[in-house]
């Protein structure tokens, strides 16, 4: 792969990486062995010992009608380079991987926007590779060597950006539909009852489909919501 920065220890690889997105090109991946501040949606801290595969990648897209998609783009890409290693890994909507219903992969996407980088977006991936014994963060989690498997991590990242450059283009040219029937086809929620917590907010029903756009529609008592963003409880 080309341009991979690896580090023995950053503070966040998405801090790396926006601190340095004026002199580094599109594509730029930063992978750190351990982070002393990694971070994860929602303010919540991504804790990253050594063990666990930690990277970002640069991304300056031509076309920026469709970057919110680019988080199921990777969350799709990392249960496929999962499936290589025979694992059945499932998407919690809009961009957890699980597997036997635990958390092993955690994507946070973050956009730069000023005059010198409109559109630049970082996103950060950890996945549990080796650690054992994984504190419950948001919800219960899992490694790949819990697993039973042994991944080279260097391999697991190329296997990852293997699946993610291949849509890549495809995706900004004519959004998440070119995802859809894949990313369906390892969506767990699909047909059950879900809550889904916004903020403070929390709204019950049926996850009845993702949409063409990446959307979740919710069958609740009262309607068919279009939800743009949430936390999944199943
Ligand atoms: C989440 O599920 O809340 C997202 C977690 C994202 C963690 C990764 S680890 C590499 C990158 N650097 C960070 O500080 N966070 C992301």
């Amino acid at each position: 792969m080309e341009h991979v920065l690896y580090f023995e220890e950053l503070d966040s690889t998405q801090t790396y990486l926006s601190q340095h997105a004026n002199q580094l090109p599109h594509g730029t991946i930063v992978c750190a062995n351990r982070q002393t501040s990694g971070r994860g949606r929602y303010g919540r801290t991504w804790i990253s010992a050594p063990g666990g595969l930690y990277f970002s990648v640069l991304l300056k897209p031509v076309k920026t009608d469709f970057l919110p998609n680019l988080t199921q783009l990777m969350a799709l890409s990392v249960c496929r380079a999962l499936e290589d290693f025979n694992l059945s890994a499932v998407l919690k909507w809009p961009n957890d991987v699980q597997v036997n219903g635990q958390k092993i992969c955690g994507i946070l996407s973050e956009a730069l926007f000023n005059a010198a980088h409109n559109g630049t977006v970082i996103l950060g991936v950890g996945i549990n590779v080796s650690q054992q014994g994984l504190e419950k963060i948001d919800q219960p989690a899992t490694s790949l060597k819990e697993l039973g498997v042994s991944a080279d991590k260097t391999a697991l990242l190329a296997g990852v950006f293997r699946y993610f450059w291949e849509e890549y283009d495809a995706l900004l040219a004519r959004g998440f539909e070119v995802l859809r029937p894949e990313y369906i086809r390892r969506f767990a929620a699909l047909g059950k009852p879900i809550s889904v917590r916004n903020g403070t907010q929390t709204v019950l029903g049926i996850a009845e489909d993702v949409s063409s756009r990446g959307t979740l529609l919710l069958r609740t008592e009262k309607r068919l919501e279009e939800i743009y963003i949430g936390d999944v409880i199943v």
